[in-house]
């Protein structure tokens, strides 16, 4: 496949990397995503059906995108996802191919995952305990999320990853048990700072429990932890190993904001395009696919969309203005 022109955007970052957002329906109710109630989900007509993102994939691919990454909502709560995961395995160019889900379904749907041609998962996991997790998920479901995981795993599916979100006054307690179940299961753990993208507005800085906190928290039980060898300078996560050969990343976007090597791209439920989390533009994507708009004007846009990307995600900057959005209606 030959290349037509790199993602470079006017910082000279190269995009490779485009996280799809499929639904923004989801089982539970996270409160740093979803409001608890009250949500109005985009009705079907509107998403993009699996033969557009395709479409639109194919685009990206084109022009050097070759990781993708399936999000929502939570993605498996989308009727015949693995038919769209067939569907993306296939076009020439994709290299990776993962999702990030909350393991509710993942015990019926491993297996056809797997089937489709899903390489990797990202499982979030907040807590080892059922009280913590209500509290935060706001529906019961520890006990499915871990069944999910232990399918995936039974499913053969490797290098599966767990993400904690990390919330002051929640979060401290469960770190210690999250990190030897992590090293028990020889899954690799990443604790993510909470970032202003909830549903209900809640967020404050003094919610933030900082990756250095974490790391003290860690250090503490398990002794030092040594900087681990950094295959990918655009992963968010800073990774740690811990002198028992667990491994632990700490992704701090609020502490130490990482926009500088940021190579990702976003396309929502409905076909906007985003070139940030805290976008507050998008580029219509679904417009020109539904429009009778060529592959070629799908490129434009998403050239438009990059080249427009600011520095970075500004949360500590005086005018600092959240997206309209929260996360469940952006893909993580
Ligand atoms: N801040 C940080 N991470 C978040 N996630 C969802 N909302 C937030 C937030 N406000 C994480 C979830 C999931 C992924 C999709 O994004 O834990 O792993
Ligand atoms: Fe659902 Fe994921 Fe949002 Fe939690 S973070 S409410 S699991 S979409």
């Amino acid at each position: 496949m030959t290349i037509t022109e790199r993602l470079v955007d006017s910082f000279g970052r190269v995009h490779t990397n485009l996280r799809i957002c499929v639904t923004d329906r989801c089982n539970i109710r996270c409160f740093y995503c979803m409001p608890y109630e009250g949500v109005r989900f985009k009705p079907r007509r509107e998403l993009l059906t699996f033969e557009e993102i395709e479409r639109f994939v194919r685009v990206a691919a084109r022009l050097g995108v070759t990781k993708l990454r399936i999000t929502g909502g939570e993605p498996l709560v989308r009727s015949e996802l693995p038919r769209l995961i067939a569907k993306l395995a296939a076009v020439p160019g994709i290299e990776d191919l993962a999702m990030t889900t909350n393991g509710m379904l993942l015990t019926q749907q491993a297996a056809a995952l797997q089937q489709a041609g899903l390489q990797r998962l990202n499982i979030s996991l907040d807590a080892m305990r059922e009280e913590t997790f209500e509290r935060i998920a706001r529906r019961r479901g520890l006990d499915q999320v871990l069944a999910g995981l232990a399918a995936a795993r039974r499913q053969g599916f490797c290098r599966i990853r767990l993400n904690t979100v990390a919330i002051r006054g929640l979060t401290e307690e469960e770190i210690v048990p999250l990190a030897t179940f992590a090293l028990q299961h020889d899954l690799e753990l990443r604790f993510i700072e909470f970032m202003p993208l909830d549903g209900e507005r809640g967020w404050q800085k003094d919610l933030v429990l900082p990756g250095d906190e974490i790391r003290a928290h860690l250090e503490a039980e398990f002794g030092r932890l040594t900087p681990a060898e950094r295959p990918d300078p655009s992963q968010p996560a800073v990774d740690y190993r811990l002198s028992n050969g667990g491994r632990i990343g700490l992704i701090n976007p609020v502490s130490q904001p990482f926009c500088s090597d940021c190579n990702r791209l976003r396309i929502t439920a409905e076909g906007q395009v985003r070139n940030c989390l805290f976008s507050t533009v998008e580029w219509d994507a679904r417009a020109i696919l539904r429009g009778g708009g060529s592959d070629d004007d799908v490129a434009a846009l998403v050239r438009a969309c990059v080249g427009a990307k600011k520095p970075g995600h500004g949360i500590d900057e005086p005018g600092f203005l959240r997206p309209q959005r929260a996360m469940f209606q952006i893909g993580g």
